[in-house]
């Protein structure tokens, strides 16, 4: 585990960004991984300025997402479709039909978790998989339990889960109870993975990652113990109950 420590927020969207523009510039690289919530805004928008002042086209990349809630319309303003339109994809020069999301309206979901699992082989494999991290250790969607060896599959959302992101929605009851996921397994099957992470929230999610001696289902993101390219990029207050560093 490569473990970058930065000072806050802005200098892990920097660093990020940066480390993604390298891999970009890499004619190998086509296929990425993005995650959604307030962890990689700071990131696209660092990305995007990059990519614009270095040239970098998205044209022959193709992106695909880890995960997206059940029942919301694709243009819902909590949907991560449109969270990805607003702070990647409306700005950069990427064709949409390259761009993956599972759909959580759809009206076969485990169809639709096979559809997006066999889209992913079709891609061949993700290059580097971007990741935040829940704060109780969940990756994508896959909550505490989550068997490792999972595929893409529709998640309950944990009721912390449901509490953390209900800050964008305007009320608890409008919190989707269910989303789509990319498993364990996907996600481990990508070459590179990037986990960012910033706020005391995430201290001890990361503590179980860094520190701890266990790789244990109840804390998804320690699976990550187990991959063989992974970066950290996380801040100070994140870091703050790593002891090891
Ligand atoms: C969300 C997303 C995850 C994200 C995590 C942390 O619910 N499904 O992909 O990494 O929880 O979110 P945030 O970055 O807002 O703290």
């Amino acid at each position: 585990m490569n473990i970058i420590r930065v000072k806050n927020y802005e200098e892990m969207s920097l660093r990020a960004a940066e480390l993604l523009l390298k891999r970009l510039k890499d004619p190998e690289t086509d296929v990425i991984g993005l995650a959604t919530g307030g962890t990689p805004k700071g990131m696209y928008r660092e990305l995007i300025r990059l990519s614009r002042e270095n040239n970098v086209s998205f044209k022959n990349v193709h992106t695909v997402n880890l995960d997206e809630y059940v029942g919301l319309a694709h243009d819902d303003p909590n949907s991560y479709h449109t969270y990805m339109a607003r702070y990647l994809f409306d700005h950069i020069d990427i064709p949409k039909e390259n761009t993956h999301l599972p759909d959580g309206t759809a009206k076969d979901l485990e169809r639709e978790c096979a559809r997006y699992e066999e889209m992913i082989k079709e891609l061949r494999e993700i290059n580097v998989q971007l990741l935040g991290i829940g704060e109780n250790g969940h990756i994508g969607f896959n909550e505490p339990g989550t068997p490792f060896h999972s595929r893409t599959q529709v998640i309950a959302l944990a009721p912390s889960t449901r509490e953390a992101n209900a800050r964008y929605f305007n009320s608890m009851d409008d919190v989707p109870t269910h989303a789509i996921t990319m498993g364990i397994d996907t996600i481990m099957d990508s070459l590179e993975i990037v986990l960012l992470a910033s706020g005391t929230n995430k201290a001890e999610a990361l503590r179980a990652l860094v520190d701890g001696d266990d790789v244990t289902e109840e804390v998804p993101a320690t699976v990550l113990k187990n991959h063989p390219n992974l970066t950290v990029i996380a801040d100070d207050d994140a870091l703050s109950k790593v002891t090891s560093l």
